[in-house]
């Protein structure tokens, strides 16, 4: 643990039966104790939205009532914000109910973007959530989409003001270390969270990546990704 120099995971899939996630109550528990042991106090369970499956009105619903499971059975060492992994679709800026799916208590919408690669419309209609509908995008696991065919994309959300999240695995490949470190060192990532499913094949790694982000870039670059936690989670 890195202590006292971090304390938000802003992207979990804590909530037990919700999604792809934790598969049970236990799990969930176990999911949080271990975040807990890393030194996070606040987590945003973000289950998947995909809008083609169901309204937002269902998926409110089934939150809310994972979120109280969870809750009953936990000791409230970790504040635990709702929210939401949302599935890019076409119209989704146009969506009435889509503040609801911002993480609790920030205006910040984690978007997962499509995994081809993106087209202007695509990227318009980002711009519009931000613009329009007055939200913070943050594009959820950034590392994921780093194709050459998305560069000039992904230098142009930054200049618009939209926001990076970058996965704990991403700086523990070989093979993506390098590319993601660059990016935190020019500022280009915002936030690093666990995007934890479960303790088996997809667990919180958030210790380990900050211990290499610290190795390989220096305190700095911690305080950088503190700071913007902070400013939204710290109030
Ligand atoms: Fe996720």
């Amino acid at each position: 643990m890195i202590s006292g120099k971090w304390f938000a995971d802003m992207h979990t899939h804590i909530l037990p039966g919700m999604d792809d996630g934790s598969a049970s109550v236990d799990e969930s528990i176990a999911l949080v104790s271990e975040l807990s042991r890393q030194g996070i106090t606040t987590v945003a369970a973000t289950p998947h939205f995909y809008a083609d499956r169901e309204n937002p009105r269902q998926f409110l619903e089934r939150r809310q009532n994972a979120i109280a499971l969870l809750k009953e059975c936990t000791d409230g060492n970790v504040t635990v914000l709702p929210g939401a992994e949302v599935c890019y679709y076409q119209g989704i800026s146009q969506t009435e109910k889509l503040p609801e799916l911002t993480i609790g208590g920030t205006n910040l919408l984690l978007l997962e973007m499509p995994f081809d690669n993106w087209n202007p419309s695509v990227i318009n209609e980002v711009y519009s959530i931000q613009r329009d509908r007055k939200l913070n995008v943050v594009i959820a696991h950034i590392d994921r989409y780093l194709s050459k065919k998305n560069i000039d994309y992904i230098e142009d959300m930054l200049c618009f003001g939209i926001l990076f999240q970058c996965n704990a695995s991403a700086f523990l490949e070989r093979k993506q270390r390098k590319e993601v470190l660059n990016m935190l060192k020019n500022r280009e990532i915002h936030f690093i969270a666990s995007d934890c499913h479960n303790m088996t094949v997809r667990p919180p790694r958030l210790c380990e990546a900050y211990k290499v982000i610290e190795d390989r870039l220096g305190h700095e670059a911690i305080k950088w990704l503190c700071e913007n936690e902070k400013s939204i989670f710290g109030r």
